[in-house]
């Protein structure tokens, strides 16, 4: 097998197995978000939990899921089996050196992950690689800010100062009664995700993952434009977990 990126593999190793979200709120915002009434070939790229891979093979003949966590594969593949899903196969690979075939997929899927990777150019080119064309990328990206830098400072302050069992946990408990207080005062619960995941998972997921890269909409519109394909944003800070930091580009291979 080609080389794995270590790091976040044993990050996610402990992450998604015990944070699987609802299925219903996934494939809700799937079916609004991917235009393609039905494929013959799909990517699931990074899949974690999996719940997007089983959304995706509702639309499409065949679904790979790719994570480089084997226990997210292993997570995936008993969501597909728990759903009933058969045409859906799982393997485990770092994105940045994904072995499969060039323009074999008719829909990618890769929503949150391209920007964990140490390199995630290598990544972003090997989605572009393996699209067949006439298909279609969708790429949920974090959104470059004002305030990146001081998230960026922020997670390598926890990875750093606080990253055992119970000083994670006081990191993650802080800013989940920090944003129950920002709730209250704006009179509502903004952070809140309505696929189920908790606020400290949230966090742990912000705060803790070993590489992060954020990006301006306009960088990855130019980078799938100078590849050959035509891209446009089409979330900008909302969708799926009303977050004020993922943007979705979708990109068509010109054929
Ligand atoms: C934030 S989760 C997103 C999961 C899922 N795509 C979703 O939308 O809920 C990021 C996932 O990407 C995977 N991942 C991160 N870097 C990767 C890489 N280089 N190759 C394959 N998977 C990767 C992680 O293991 C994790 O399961």
């Amino acid at each position: 097998m080609s080389p794995i990126d270590i790091k976040t593999a044993e990050f996610y190793d402990q992450f998604w197995p015990k944070s699987v979200p609802i299925l219903d709120k996934t494939r809700e915002y799937i079916m609004e978000t991917v235009s393609e009434a039905h494929v013959s070939r799909a990517l699931d790229a990074g899949c974690g939990h999996g719940l997007c891979s089983v959304v995706l093979s509702e639309r499409a003949d065949e679904v790979v899921g790719v994570d480089v966590s084997s226990e997210c594969v292993e997570t995936a593949r008993q969501q597909a089996v728990r759903f009933s899903r058969h045409n859906i196969t799982f393997q485990r690979e770092d994105l940045q050196n994904l072995s499969l075939p060039d323009a074999s997929f008719d829909l990618v899927w890769c929503w949150g992950v391209a920007m964990m990777a140490p390199d995630p150019m290598k990544v972003m080119h090997n989605l572009m690689r393996v699209t067949k064309p006439g298909g279609t990328v969708y790429l949920g990206l974090y959104l470059k800010t004002w305030l990146s830098p001081i998230h960026e400072l922020t997670r390598h302050f926890c990875r750093t100062f606080m990253n055992g069992p119970r000083r994670k946990k006081l990191v993650c408990d802080f800013f989940t009664a920090l944003t129950n207080m920002h709730g209250k005062i704006v009179g509502s619960q903004t952070n809140l995700r309505a696929d189920n995941i908790s606020i400290q998972a949230q966090v742990e997921d912000w705060y803790y993952p070993p590489y992060k890269t954020f990006y301006s909409i306009e960088e990855i519109i130019e980078l799938f434009r100078r590849n050959g394909f035509e891209a446009q944003c089409i979330q900008d800070r909302v969708g799926r977990i009303k977050s004020a930091t993922i943007f979705v580009v979708r990109a068509v291979r010109n054929g």
